[in-house]
């Protein structure tokens, strides 16, 4: 826990202030483990925590998000998810978000694993400009966002929040394999490492964030390095080539 909290504050340093968790993560523990992180750092972070898809009736959503407030010992979030899609009426969890807003408990809201059809309702519900972000599963090995997702929310001024950006496996970064070759190849070009390097890639878009799970202070300090790193479009198509993305397909890949 220790090292989890030195981390958070070491990535506040170096430039990584977006702090993801939600009530699901060890059952609110994730949240109370950041509020010691963001303890008098409060301004420097944007917390962004979620509603798990049981909770996120009108009701249960204004309750949620003041429990992770008390867990976060802090009066607002940046930013306030839905998880994903449950059975509760968008609308009654878009109610509860506004009505957050409107007491200055939320700053914005937005969703995660939404695919197009499930933002298409949204939109249709709450109008221009929302959601503000939606939190997907995507990395080198698992673009299929790119295909309709990603441009969905590009042309509604939706960012797209990546997650588990370097993969659920090391697979990518094996240089014994010709994608993992490339990667080093264009890492060592630049003095960087290939992890540096696929995280600008998923970062060429403008809408993409990134949300790197890190507790070891190494990886935030090589995380944050990518910050400083800019990728040509030759090598830009080369990684885009190596990590060829597969063919639409029914549903929206998470974990
Ligand atoms: N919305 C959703 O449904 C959803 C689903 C999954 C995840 N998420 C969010 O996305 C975040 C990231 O998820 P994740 O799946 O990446 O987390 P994860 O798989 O639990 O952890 C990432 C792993 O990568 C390691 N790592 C980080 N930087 C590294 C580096 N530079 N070199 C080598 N290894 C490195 C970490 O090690 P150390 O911890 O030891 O540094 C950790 O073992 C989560 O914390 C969560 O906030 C959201």
């Amino acid at each position: 826990m220790n090292s989890a909290i030195a981390s958070i504050r070491r990535g506040l340093d170096l430039g990584l202030t977006h702090i993801d968790t939600a009530e699901m993560y060890g059952s609110g523990a994730a949240e109370a483990i950041i509020a010691k992180a963001i303890l008098g750092r409060r301004d420097e972070v944007f917390l962004v925590s979620k509603v798990l898809p049981g909770n996120a009736s009108r009701r249960g959503t204004l309750a949620a998000c003041e429990k992770s407030l008390a867990r976060l010992q802090t009066d607002r979030l940046d930013c306030y998810l839905l998880h994903w899609r449950g059975s509760h009426p968008l609308e009654d969890t878009i109610a509860a978000f506004d009505s957050l807003i409107r007491d200055g408990k939320i700053l914005s809201w937005g969703v995660s694993n939404f695919d197009v059809s499930d933002l298409e309702e949204v939109a249709a519900i709450a109008g221009a400009g929302h959601p503000a972000c939606n939190q997907v599963l995507y990395h080198l090995q698992e673009r299929a966002i790119e295909h309709a997702v990603l441009p969905w929310c590009r042309q509604h001024g939706t960012a797209l929040v990546a997650y588990t950006p370097f993969g659920q496996s090391t697979a990518a970064f094996d240089a014994r394999t010709k994608p993992g070759r490339v990667l080093a190849q264009i890492a060592e070009s630049h003095g960087a490492t290939a992890r540096q390097v696929a995280l600008r890639f998923l970062l060429r878009h403008p809408e993409v964030f990134a949300i790197p799970k890190a507790a070891s202070l190494n990886h935030v300090e090589e995380n944050a390095g990518a910050i400083r790193l800019d990728l040509s479009d030759a090598e830009l198509a080369k990684i885009d080539a190596a990590f060829a993305r597969a063919a639409p397909r029914r549903g929206l890949p998470m974990i």
